[in-house]
This record gives C-alpha cells, structure tokens and sequence, in this order.
C-alpha cells in the first residue's frame, strides 16, 4: 500500500463534486460487507449518496450467493444508498449505469481501457478486476422502490499470487504499483455515477457501455430452463438486454444471469 493511500472520509469528499460534497461518508477498517452496512443504514433513513467503504470485507459478497475476496489494503470495497425516482425496471438500469461509471472512472483516474463483460464485470487484459452487485429494498405491496444499494468491488492491487489459488487464472488487478489512489478513484466512480444518475436514461449510457463490451461478436454460452444454449452476442437493447444469436439462428433477448465466454473453442467461466 502506497504511503498516501489511507481511506478517511475527508480524503474522499476532497475529490467529489460540488453536489456530493455534504453526502453521508463512512470508513470502516473492517467490516462484515458495505452492502449489508448500506441495508442497515437505508432502513435507519440514510439518504442518497451515502457512501460506505471498508478497507476489508470479512463477508464480501458476490452475484448469485457467491462471496468476494476482499483482503485488506489492496482493494476498494464501497457501497452506496441511491434513493432513485424510478421503479424496478428504471432501478435495474443502475446496474448498466454503475458499469459505465466504474469504466469511465478508471479510465480517467489511471489511463487504462478496461472492458464489461455483460451484465456488470469489469475486467482488464482478459482479467476480472471488478465486480458489482446492486440489492434493492422495495415494498412488497406496492412495488415501489425504497432504495437501492449499489456495491462495487475493485482489486485495486492485490498481487496475482495473493488471489486464492481458485482465482488466480480469472482475477486480476488494476495495477501492482499500488499507484492508484483509492480515495480518488472512490470518489470519480461516485461523480461519475452521479453525473448518469440524475437523469436516468439508458439512452443516454448505453453506446459508451456497447463501446467498452467485450462480449459482442463473441461466442458464449448461457443456461435458460436449464437448457445450455450455444450463441454469439450479437447487440445490447436499449435497456441492457443482451442479444444473442443461437445456433438454429433464432433470437433471445436476455436481460439477467450469466453467460460464460467461450474463449479459442474452449470455455472459459469467469
Ligand atoms: C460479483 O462480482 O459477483 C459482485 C461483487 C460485488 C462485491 C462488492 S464489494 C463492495 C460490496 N459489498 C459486498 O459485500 N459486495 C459488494
């Protein structure tokens, strides 16, 4: 860890914008996972942009009950409360948008062009270094959204042998300089998020989310009804769905899940 790299809530709110800069800041040495945190915090009446980071996570969590490897110092873990105006499906087009800002942060902060593996994996020289998962808390009656926890999980620069040795071919890290500022970069995701949340519109994301996928064109798997089809992605709708089209040359559009990479004919799961 870079001797100018501690995470204080002060460092962050150097780097926010004008409108942030009054936002709810919390900076834990350690805690269970940011986005339970942000639950607890939503339900206690924390409001939009609340931000909760932790220098290691003893319960990171991932997509589809999976955890995250969160070890400390090398990473940056951090949720955020989002009181949108919008229902389910409008709240879903956070997790595209939280992509486009993750990318676009990086890329202003370090110079480097990672790429999306669709839905919201961000990786960089055919690596993961980044995952998101967004949890909503919603009225069961009424359907309407209370508040969605968006949890962005970055290896900023953790070792390639200090991943668990079932991580080590599929994970990677931003850079093993330990150069990048992660106050800064927490910060510019935040800004950057802010910039497309404000008026949420995927019309507005999506080509800059279609130019960084490193999906299309490509050949990939994906499971529906238990059914394991073969297709190539073929396009992004204008809400996020991908594309793909299967071997008998039929259409699907699909708008959650999985897909696996099928990389020189063979698999690859990442
Ligand atoms: C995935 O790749 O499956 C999503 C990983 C999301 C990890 C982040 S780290 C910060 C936040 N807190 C969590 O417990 N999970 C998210």
């Amino acid at each position: 860890m870079a001797r100018n790299d501690i995470l204080s809530a002060e460092g962050i709110r150097t780097f926010l914008c004008k409108p942030l800069s009054g936002c709810e800041i919390y900076v834990h040495g350690e805690i269970d996972s940011t986005n339970a945190e942000c639950k607890r915090l939503a339900l206690n009446g924390s409001g939009d942009f609340t931000i909760v980071i932790a220098d290691r996570q003893t319960s990171g969590r991932g997509r589809l009950g999976r955890t995250f490897y969160s070890p400390s110092h090398t990473g940056l873990y951090m949720s955020l409360v989002l009181k949108p105006k919008a229902d389910l499906s409008g709240a879903v087009l956070l997790t595209t948008a939280s992509s486009v800002a993750v990318c676009k942060a990086i890329e202003n902060v370090t110079s480097l062009s990672p790429s999306i593996k669709w839905i919201n994996d961000i990786y960089l020289n055919g690596k993961k270094i980044c995952g998101i998962l967004t949890e909503a808390i919603s009225d069961i009656e009424s359907n309407a959204v209370d508040s969605v926890i968006v949890g962005i999980g970055i290896n900023v620069s953790t070792a390639a042998g200090d991943f668990p040795k079932e991580l080590q071919d599929v994970a990677g890290s931003l850079s093993a300089s330990g150069k990048v500022n992660r106050c800064r970069l927490a910060a510019e995701i935040v800004n950057q998020l802010y910039l497309l949340y404000e008026n949420l519109d995927a019309a507005v994301f999506i080509e800059d989310y279609k130019s960084r996928s490193m999906v299309l064109g490509q050949p990939v798997y994906y499971i529906k009804n238990n059914v394991k089809y073969c297709a190539t992605a073929t396009g992004i709708t204008s809400t996020g769905g991908l594309i793909v089209r299967n071997e008998d040359n039929s259409t699907d559009i699909l708008s959650s899940g999985e897909i696996t990479l099928r990389l020189n004919r063979t698999e690859k799961t990442v």
